[in-house]
C-alpha cells in the first residue's frame, strides 16, 4: 500500500513516515525534473533550430492563383515556395510569379511594376520593399524561392501577388505569420 501511494505521486508518499515511501518521493522528483528538461527541449527546439517549412501555390491560364491566404507556422524559420503554372500559355502572354510585400507596400510596387520589364520580373529592381519574389514563369514551368522568416513580424499583414501587368487585380491574397 505504502509503495503503491508512493509511485502514485510525491505528495502522497512525502507524508509517509518509512525511508522506501521517502527514496520513492526522491525519485519521483529526479522523474519530474528530467520530464521538465524534456518538455522544455520540445518547446524551446523550434526557436532554436531551422525549422523549414514548404509552400506551393499555382497559377492558371484563367488568371488565377488557387489559393488566396497563406499561413506560415510560428516556428518556421526558412520557406520554401515552389509557384506552378499549371497552364499552357506563354510566360510573355499569361506570365505569372509570385511577389511578397508588406501589404501597406503592394499597390505602389505593383504599379512600379507596371512600368517594368518581363526581364525584372515586372518589378522595380532591387526594391527593398519586395520581401521575397520568384521568376516570371509561363505554362508548365515552376519557380522555387527560399526566404528567411526574420524578415517578418509576426502578426503583421501581407500580400503575396502576381506582378505581370494587370494581374494583380485577380492575383492577389494574403500572407500570415504566427
Ligand atoms: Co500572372
Amino acid at each position: 500500500m505504502h509503495l503503491r501511494l508512493g509511485a502514485e505521486g510525491g505528495r502522497a508518499a512525502a507524508l509517509l513516515p518509512n525511508g522506501v515511501s521517502i527514496s520513492l518521493y526522491q525519485e519521483s522528483i529526479l522523474k519530474s525534473v528530467s520530464l521538465l528538461l524534456a518538455l522544455c527541449l520540445l518547446v524551446f527546439a523550434p526557436a532554436v533550430w531551422a525549422k523549414p517549412c514548404a509552400v506551393t501555390i499555382s497559377g492558371n491560364d484563367q488568371m488565377r492563383f488557387d489559393q488566396n491566404a497563406i499561413k506560415l507556422a510560428p516556428d518556421c524559420t526558412e520557406v520554401r515556395l515552389t509557384l506552378k503554372h499549371t497552364g499552357k500559355m506563354a510566360a510573355t502572354v499569361m506570365g505569372h510569379n509570385w511577389v511578397l510585400t508588406k501589404t501597406a507596400d503592394f499597390q505602389a510596387v505593383a504599379n512600379a511594376g507596371l512600368r517594368a520589364k518581363i526581364e525584372d520580373d515586372y518589378l522595380p529592381k532591387a526594391d527593398p520593399r519586395v520581401i521575397a519574389h520568384t521568376k516570371v514563369i509561363g505554362g508548365g514551368q515552376s519557380s522555387t524561392i527560399t526566404f528567411s522568416t526574420a524578415k517578418l513580424v509576426k502578426g503583421g499583414a501581407y500580400t503575396f501577388f502576381c506582378s505581370f501587368p494587370g494581374h494583380w487585380a485577380m492575383m492577389k491574397g494574403t500572407l500570415s505569420f504566427g
